[in-house]
């Protein structure tokens, strides 16, 4: 519909009537969406496609690895526990060798490493062990030393080391959206991720990607797509866009669940670059699918990231003014049962 006849349209029709066809609209449009998420999780999720490619494989090892970590360190030692993870983890490392994936993955060697770990607590009882034994000589690899099975912890020291101020730093990170001419180094970018890497993710899949956009050209593409920071973006030379793998996920059931770890990635990331002194501010990554399909291509995605958001990164400026964002109490958001 030409823009005249658009805007003409929109003068004289009815508030009431507008708001009926915004109604409409939005309820075929979310059809749509979701018809697309659907096409989505059955193409990627691991219980959901017969492919399995290296990503599927990936989260079957981490999700399996974890449950044997969760019976190593329960306080209630059963033993022979977790049969059914050893299977399902000995399945996956069969098909990532077989398909001649590298065995020298984090994801693998933590697989391989739980296994001995297991046979370690179940030492002298070769009912439990023997078999686990010849299946992991049949990989000839000897692995590196990491921290995979259960660790223990004094409640003294995790104290000790948390007290440094959580409530300073989310107290005192705000939105900035100028900067100053001062560039942020990819070191600190790369730092930053090193911390955020540490958010908990379902059964530790860890299904996060993080783009960094610091082509000037390329910037101003996705900038001007994106279009929600317009008036703001002074010295902005870098942005990082958050996404999700599908393939990290198994089946109907976790269909939302990228979204909540991508949504506790990308927090943490904020906070960990804030606490590198660097100023952020979260963008949304809301498109229709025209948009959502231009940044994909600008960005090379692949088709099985979910978008999280993005996050401006800059120096903060001397002074600057932020938007007061006043917050509601909590007892607004808190029902006690
Ligand atoms: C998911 C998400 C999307 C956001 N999108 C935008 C955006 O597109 N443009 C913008 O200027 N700010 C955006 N913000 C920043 C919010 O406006 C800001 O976090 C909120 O007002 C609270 O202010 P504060 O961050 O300064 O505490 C976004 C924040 C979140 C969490």
């Amino acid at each position: 519909m030409p823009k005249f006849i658009y805007q003409f349209m929109k003068k004289v029709i009815p508030y009431s009537v507008k708001k009926f066809l915004k109604a409409v609209i939005f309820k075929y449009k979310i059809s749509h969406l979701v018809q697309v998420e659907i096409r989505k999780m059955r193409k990627y999720a691991f219980d959901m496609n017969l492919k399995n490619d290296i990503h599927n494989l990936f989260a079957r090892l981490t999700y399996h690895t974890h449950a044997i970590e969760k019976g190593l360190s329960n306080p209630y030692f059963r033993e022979g526990f977790g049969q059914k993870a050893i299977k399902n983890l000995k399945d996956a490392m069969i098909e990532y060798k077989n398909a001649g994936y590298a065995l020298d993955e984090e994801r693998f060697l933590s697989a391989f490493i739980v296994l001995q770990e297991y046979c370690k607590v179940h030492d002298g009882k070769p009912k439990y062990t023997l078999d686990i034994y010849k299946f992991l000589d049949s990989f000839s690899i000897t692995p590196p030393v990491l921290k995979v099975g259960a660790i223990e912890y004094q409640k003294k020291t995790i104290i000790k080391k948390s007290k440094s101020m959580f409530s300073d730093l989310a107290l005192n990170r705000i939105s900035v959206r100028d900067y100053s001419q001062a560039e942020v180094d990819d070191s600190i970018i790369l730092n930053s991720i090193g911390i955020a890497i540490k958010s908990p993710s379902v059964c530790n899949r860890q299904p996060w990607r993080v783009h960094l956009i610091k082509n000037e050209e390329l910037l101003m593409k996705i900038l001007n797509l994106h279009g929600g920071f317009r008036g703001n973006g002074d010295n902005l030379k870098k942005i990082i866009l958050v996404t999700v793998d599908l393939r990290y996920f198994s089946n109907a059931y976790e269909r939302n669940q990228g979204y909540i770890d991508g949504g506790i990635f990308l927090i943490s990331l904020v906070y960990a670059l804030t606490c590198n002194e660097i100023a952020t501010c979260i963008l949304n990554a809301m498109f229709d699918i025209k948009r959502e399909n231009e940044m994909r291509s600008l960005l090379n995605l692949e088709d099985s990231e979910i978008l999280i958001g993005f996050i401006t990164i800059g120096n903060y400026p001397d002074k600057f003014k932020s938007p007061a964002s006043l917050r509601i109490s909590p007892d607004k958001c808190l029902t006690i049962h």
